[in-house]
C-alpha cells in the first residue's frame, strides 16, 4: 500500500513548482515523475538519432533503448512485445484498429456502448459509412453500468464489439474478461478503450483476451504523444496496414513490395522514439510502487471523493456509486460546470469542465451543460478531497 505518499510527490516537479496545486485533472493527463522528464532529456541529450535506420551505435544504442520499451510495456501489459504498436495516443490507436478492420465490416454491426469518449464513436462511423455497417449502442441503466439483457441481444451478431474498460465520464468499470467471453462465443473482434483503464488497473490482456487494447502514455506518467495498441498476434499478421510509407515494408520494387513483420509494418515513417522510451521509464516506475497498490488506494479515494462530494447540497453526477473509478463528473444547481472550475482554479484546484469528449453519455442524464470532473491519481490523497469539498460547499453559500 502507498504509504509514503510524500516522498512520492517528490518524484513529481509539478507540485515543486505550483506547491499549493490540487491537481485533479489526471483523466484528461496526468503529471509525470522526474525520472521519465530526464530520460526524454536524455535521448535528446546523448544518443538522438532516427531508430531502426543507422547502423552506426548511436542508432544503435536509441533503436535498442526504443525496442527495450517496448518489451517493458508488454510485460506491464501481460502481452509480447511484438503485439504492441506504438501510436500517438488512444485515439490514433482506435482510428487504426477501425480502419484495419474496414475489410471486415462491409454489411457487418459495430457495437459500441452508451459510456463511450467520442474516440470510440466516431472513428467507428467514419468506417461505418465506408462498409455500409450498421452501429447498435448497448444502453447503460441510471447508475451508468451496462444494460445486461441489452447487452446480450445487441452483441448477436456483432462482427466488432468496442468498449470502454473505464468510462472517462461516470467511472465505471466494466467486466471485460466477461463481456469479450460473450462477444467472441458471438464470433466478435474485440476492441478495448483502455484509456482510463491502464493507468490504474493492472492489466493482463492475454488472460482477459481482448483482440485489440488501446491506450495512451501520457495519462500514466508517459510523455504526451505516444500511445499504444495492442493487437492479437495473428490478427496483426493477417490484417493489412492502412497507412504505409517508410520503414514498415521490406522491399520495395518497381512493381510489388513485401510489408515488414509486426508490429513493424503497422508503424510506417519516424516514431515518436524519444516518447516511447519515456513511456517505458514511466512504466518501470509504476510497477516499483505497484499496480495492485495503486488500484487498493485509488478505490479509497474514489470512495471518499463520492462520500464528501454528495453531502453537497444541489450537487449531482453521472455513475455508479460502488464499483468505480477514482473520478467524479458532476454538476452543481445554479452554476454553469466552467464556473465550478473557474472557481475552483482560484483554490488552486484543478478540475476539467465540459462535455470531456463525452457529448452523448451526458445528454442521456440530462447533463446538458457538460460537468465539472475531478479525476485522481495515486499522488491525490484525502486532505485534498476534503479542499475540494470544502471549497464546492464555499461556492454553493455564495
Ligand atoms: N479523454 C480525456 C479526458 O477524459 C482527454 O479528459
Amino acid at each position: 500500500m502507498i504509504e509514503d505518499l510524500n516522498s512520492i510527490r517528490s518524484d513529481f516537479p509539478i507540485f515543486e513548482f505550483n506547491p499549493k496545486l490540487v491537481y485533479m485533472d489526471s483523466a484528461a493527463t496526468s503529471q509525470r515523475p522526474k525520472k521519465v522528464i530526464d530520460k526524454v532529456a536524455e535521448v535528446y541529450t546523448q544518443y538522438n538519432s532516427n531508430v531502426h535506420r543507422g547502423i552506426y551505435s548511436m542508432a544503435e544504442k536509441v533503436t535498442e533503448e526504443y525496442e527495450d520499451a517496448r518489451k517493458e510495456i508488454a510485460a506491464f501489459l501481460g502481452t509480447s512485445a511484438e503485439e504492441l504498436i506504438f501510436t500517438k495516443n488512444t485515439t490514433e490507436s482506435l482510428n487504426l484498429v477501425a480502419y484495419m478492420l474496414l475489410p471486415k465490416l462491409k454489411n457487418g454491426v459495430i457495437t459500441i456502448t452508451e459510456l463511450e469518449h467520442h474516440s470510440n464513436i466516431l472513428p467507428w462511423r467514419k468506417v461505418a459509412s465506408l462498409a455500409n455497417a450498421e452501429i447498435k449502442t448497448v444502453a447503460v441503466d441510471q447508475e451508468g453500468k451496462i444494460n445486461e439483457a441489452d447487452f446480450e441481444k445487441k452483441i448477436s451478431g456483432t462482427s466488432v464489439f468496442s468498449f470502454a474498460h473505464v468510462s472517462n465520464v461516470a467511472g465505471t468499470t466494466l467486466n471485460a474478461k466477461k463481456m469479450i467471453r460473450t462477444a467472441k462465443a458471438e464470433g466478435a473482434i474485440t476492441v478495448v478503450d483502455g484509456a482510463q483503464a491502464a493507468p490504474h488497473i493492472k492489466l493482463n490482456l492475454h488472460d482477459m483476451g481482448a483482440d485489440f487494447y488501446a491506450l495512451s502514455g501520457h495519462k500514466m506518467l508517459g510523455p504526451t504523444g505516444i500511445g499504444i495498441l495492442y493487437g492479437n498476434k495473428k490478427l496483426l499478421e493477417d490484417l493489412e496496414p492502412p497507412f504505409s510509407g517508410g520503414e514498415m515494408v521490406k522491399e520495395v520494387h518497381a512493381e510489388g513490395q513485401e510489408w515488414n513483420d509486426v508490429p513493424w509494418k503497422f508503424e510506417p515513417g519516424t516514431p515518436n522514439f524519444a516518447g516511447a522510451i519515456g513511456f517505458g521509464e514511466a512504466v518501470k516506475y509504476l510497477e516499483k510502487i505497484g499496480m495492485g497498490d495503486i488500484e487498493l488506494y485509488e478505490k479509497k479515494l474514489g470512495r471518499a471523493l463520492v462520500e464528501e462530494l454528495t453531502k453537497i447540497d444541489g450537487l449531482e453526477y453521472i455513475g455508479p456509486m460502488e464499483n468505480r473509478a477514482s473520478l467524479l463528473s458532476f454538476k452543481l444547481r445554479g452554476y454553469h460546470p466552467h464556473d465550478i472550475a473557474a472557481f475552483l482554479d482560484t483554490r488552486s484546484i484543478a478540475v476539467r469542465s465540459g462535455f470531456h469528449c463525452a457529448q452523448p453519455l451526458h445528454e442521456k442524464f440530462g447533463f446538458f451543460d457538460g460537468s465539472a470532473r475531478a479525476s485522481l491519481y495515486f499522488y491525490n490523497n484525502m486532505e485534498e478531497i476534503e479542499s475540494l469539498a470544502r471549497a464546492l460547499k464555499e461556492l454553493v453559500k455564495l
